[in-house]
């Protein structure tokens, strides 16, 4: 069975007990408290919370309610807190989850049966064993749980702690409880999380009111015990890529083997009985890593996260640059990447066809390339301030800066070449060499604003003029406006791909087939123009994200909301529905009447990428 298989096989299974099959949700999550999608279970947080009904409220992805109690997915999920243990046999940075979820519905009786019946039956796959949770103060024993995997038949059942076998919150807080995990040898399969208990940011635990059903099972390590594999490496979504990244590596395969795909097993599993030398465990390793990144950076691409220096964007950034890094050490051709994106668009092709389109590879390639360009000279600069240094062992903060902003090294990258040597970097020196370099370049950096009032809270805005203030806000109103035109002129289908906001102009990007015609173009001028001219008044209103949806509030489909977000209209005071022009989820700041905007101006109409066309305007 391969990994297409396992996924359907899993979905049909669930499908016929009654389960809604639902897609895999961003990896951009819509809850505010985490970075990424973690988990199959987050975009059903609030269905487990109580806070959204599952059978009347709009769930965001489906555009219509779940209607029904039980979900099952295939989720892309992405876990940061792994980044250091990818190398070994089971550790990814991205993965895929598979997971059936209750929510109020079934509970401990089914959900431990199905996941056993799914398991022995449909896999037939043997379970070695099984674990609950043993307690601990705060929450009692599983018994239970206990007591159903002795009645199913499973033999081997042990007791957990806490770290084990409790799972949750996702975030600052939320549903947690005790699992039951099932083992396959000694990797764990399946993990089914009995969402008990609820757990607010003080970390204070009590009873949800309907407790539900969260299973996880990690597609790639099923598919280790599916194939017989020793490692997620050798799997079928992987051994492609492993392929790939290899072809027309410098060759220098260790005593006895005959080709590199014999280095994917574990402790080099094939290779056990040959010749390993550590030079070579260690290549094995960054082989690893380049095929765990490269797809994790272009899953996160393809949802939107382009690499940038901050927060998201700069984990696309450091897994990017840290692929190149060991792709060089492995001794991987230049072309590694090509061959890795072709490979992972081959394998991903019927599960996410629209994943990997030319804007995603050109935006992966690009950071590469970028990156590529300095690596030889950063080395060589590490290798200095690393010869350099005295006795006590430890790469000044400054120096660890002067590698990022010249060499564009994310300090963890340096952080790691160092440890390698044993040597340590001051982080909190680092910390301070870039904060000061901040406060002086502040006033000569291009100043970008606006955008769902997410970079209200960047240092950039704080240091803006009030009259750059003043204009960014304008251009923001006018963004609006600019997007209601183009759907009036253009369509319905016109989406938006992207905005970007500084004190000059406005850039928007948005999805349409073909370049806009002149007459075109002088509509939707015209039009912006009009509606400014009629000095449209400004309303604010704070709903819940999908109750804005449900009232045609437009919002950019790559953001991520609150649960409860403000949306602006601009239209008549009197304001019937009809006769407002522009509503859009935003966070703000936008101006009072649409008459200070000031006269709008198409600068620039081109394409952005394939399908995506970009507008660049100003107002006066
Ligand atoms: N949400 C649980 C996990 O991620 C199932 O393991």
């Amino acid at each position: 069975m391969d990994a297409s298989e396992l996924r359907k096989t899993f979905l049909d299974f669930f499908g016929e007990k009654g389960h809604v099959v639902v897609s895999s949700s961003s990896l951009l999550p819509d809850d505010p408290s985490v970075l990424f999608t973690t988990a199959g279970m987050q975009q059903f947080k609030s269905y487990y919370t109580g806070e959204l009904d599952p059978t009347t409220a709009i769930h965001s992805g489906l555009g219509r309610p779940l209607g029904s109690r039980r979900a099952a997915s295939v989720q892309k999920c992405m876990r940061t807190s792994d980044i250091d243990d990818v190398g070994d046999e089971t550790h990814l940075t991205f993965f895929e989850m598979l997971g059936n979820f209750s929510f109020g519905d079934y509970f401990k009786e089914e959900a431990i049966l199905w996941g056993y019946e799914f398991l022995t039956k449909e896999l037939k796959l043997p379970i070695s064993y099984a674990t609950v949770f043993g307690g601990d103060k705060d929450v009692p024993e599983d018994n239970a749980s206990l007591k159903i995997c002795k009645k199913i038949g499973i033999k081997d059942v042990r007791r957990a702690g806490r770290e084990d076998n409790f799972w949750g919150p996702t975030g600052s807080e939320g549903p947690c409880g005790p699992t039951v995990e099932f083992y396959v040898g000694d990797i764990e399969v399946w993990n089914l999380v009995f969402n008990e208990y609820f757990c607010t940011k003080e970390r204070r635990v009590a009873n949800l009111k309907t407790p539900g059903v969260d299973t996880g099972a990690g597609l790639e390590r099923t598919l280790v015990v599916l194939e017989k594999k020793h490692s997620v490496f050798e799997t079928s979504v992987f051994l492609p890529l492993m392929h790939a990244i290899t072809q027309g590596a410098e060759n220098t395969l260790p005593r006895g083997a005959t080709s590199f795909d014999q280095l994917w097993a574990p402790g080099m599993g094939a290779l056990r009985n040959l010749d390993i030398s550590k030079a070579m465990a260690e290549r094995v390793r960054f082989f690893r890593i380049v095929a765990d990144h490269l797809r994790a950076a272009t899953f996160l691409i393809a949802d939107g996260i382009v690499p940038s220096n901050l927060e998201r964007g700069y984990i696309v950034r450091r897994l990017i640059r840290r692929a190149v890094r060991c792709a060089r050490s492995a001794k991987l051709s230049d072309i590694w990447w090509q061959n890795g994106l072709g490979a992972i668009r081959e394998i991903f092709k019927d599960t996410y066809p629209k994943m990997l389109d030319a804007a995603v590879e050109e935006a992966v390639g690009q950071e590469i390339e970028k990156f590529s360009k300095t690596l030889e000279r950063g080395l060589r600069e590490f290798n200095k301030k690393i010869a350099a240094l005295s006795q006590d062992k430890t790469l000044r903060g400054e120096d660890a800066f002067d590698l990022y902003e010249t060499y564009g090294f994310p300090v963890e990258l340096t952080e790691e070449m160092a440890a390698e040597r044993n040597i340590k970097i001051d982080r909190a020196g680092f910390a301070k060499a870039q904060e000061s370099h901040q406060e002086v370049s502040r006033a000569g950096q291009e100043k970008k604003f606006g955008g769902h009032g997410l970079l209200l809270d960047t240092g950039e805005l704080k240091a803006a003029t009030s009259e750059e203030l003043e204009k960014a806000t304008r251009l923001h109103t006018a963004t609006h406006l600019l997007h209601a035109a183009l759907r009036e002129v253009l369509g319905p289908d016109v989406r938006q791909a992207g905005s970007d906001i500084t004190a000059e102009r406005l850039r928007f990007d948005f999805m349409f087939s073909r370049k806009l015609t002149d007459e075109e173009k002088k509509r939707v001028e015209d039009l912006v123009n009009a509606k400014i001219q009629e000095d449209l008044p400004r309303k604010v209103l704070e709903m819940p994200y999908e109750t804005a949806l449900e009232q045609g509030a437009l919002a950019f489909f790559k953001a991520k909301y609150p649960p409860v977000v403000k949306v602006f209209s601009f239209g008549d005071s009197s304001a019937g529905l009809g006769q407002v022009f522009s509503k859009e989820v935003c966070g703000g700041p936008h101006v009072e009447r649409t008459g200070e905007v000031g006269a709008f101006k198409i600068l620039k109409e081109e394409a952005s990428s394939a399908g995506v066309r970009r507008i660049r305007a100003t107002v006066e």
